[in-house]
């Protein structure tokens, strides 16, 4: 695998390899098996496998959570490494930002108003920003983001849809009790690492019963669950996916998305009912 830190030489090197299709697969590094599913399916589905690793600042809302943000290079690069990604990118600040540390404006077709976008202002503004300068740099051909982060890859899609970029998403990896694998969970203690299964058991209750219950009864229900644990609700809201609105009847593209915390760590996670194909 070769490790590249500035952007100039990895243009240098991906147009060395313009002939071959090239997959890219954009983290923030504590890498996981959520992230390494992404490698494989990069890896599947392209002939170059480019990830980089870049902590971006300018989608974080607070100073606490990004200097808090979990690292380890040394442990990604082996599982880099194992998995057979072909280019690791690890730029800094300035290869992305030069001196000017702040995010563009994008129009994200008020897909960002509700959730993630409601409780973290700006954090969209600076997805959409690195994202568009990681495109520009590598110029791949397909793309790789999770499902996990449902409102994300909803706005990748539509800041991409005027090009000929192909975005694959890839379902959500989790562990054994359910809890959706992030590079958040390291922070954790063990008790609210067992604890945050509450998350999925409440994503799955509401899509069992979602055809028996009214969505303010199944929300209630899942409110109340809450109360018993150490995790504090922020929301839990049930969209179209397409939109990102939170519906009142269920619908097709259906997402159920829960934001929850607990000594200051901040998890999120969704299930997708009936959705139809959405790339
Ligand atoms: P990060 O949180 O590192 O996630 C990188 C990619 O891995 C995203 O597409 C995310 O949805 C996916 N991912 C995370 N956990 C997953 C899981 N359990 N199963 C499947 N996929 C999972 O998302 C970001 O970084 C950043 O916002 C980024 C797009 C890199 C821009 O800075």
């Amino acid at each position: 695998m070769k490790i590249i830190k500035k952007k100039s030489k990895l243009k240098e090197l991906l147009y060395s390899l313009s002939k071959q299709k090239i997959g890219f697969v954009p983290t923030m590094g504590a890498l996981h098996a959520g992230h390494i599913s992404l490698i494989k399916a990069s890896k599947y589905r392209s002939d170059i496998t480019v990830c980089s690793i870049y902590v971006n600042p300018t989608q974080f809302n607070s100073q606490k959570d990004l200097r808090n943000y979990p690292t380890d290079i040394k442990k990604d690069v082996e599982l880099l490494k194992k998995n057979h990604c072909d280019i690791l990118f690890v730029p800094n600040d300035f290869e992305l930002y030069k001196n000017n540390l702040k995010s563009c404006e994008f129009d994200l077709n008020n897909l960002d108003k509700f959730m993630e976008g409601e409780y973290r202002p700006g954090h969209f503004q600076g997805v959409a920003t690195v994202v568009t300068k990681l495109f520009k740099i590598v110029n791949p051909d397909i793309v790789f983001f999770g499902e996990k982060d449902l409102q994300q890859l909803t706005i990748i899609k539509h800041i991409s849809k005027e090009s000929e970029l192909k975005i694959v998403s890839v379902p959500t990896v989790r562990e054994k009790n359910g809890l959706a694998l992030s590079s958040r969970n390291k922070l954790l203690t063990k008790d609210s690492f067992n604890s945050a299964k509450i998350i999925f058991k409440s994503l799955c209750y509401c899509r069992n019963y979602i055809n028996i219950y009214d969505i303010v009864t199944l929300k209630n229900h899942v409110i109340k669950l809450f109360e018993k644990s150490v995790f504090n609700l922020e929301y839990i809201e049930f969209v179209n996916v397409k939109t990102m609105h939170p519906v009142e009847k269920p619908c097709d593209n259906l997402a159920i998305c829960i934001a929850a915390t607990t000594e200051n760590v901040r998890l999120i996670d969704n299930i997708i009912i009936n959705a139809k194909e959405t790339n």
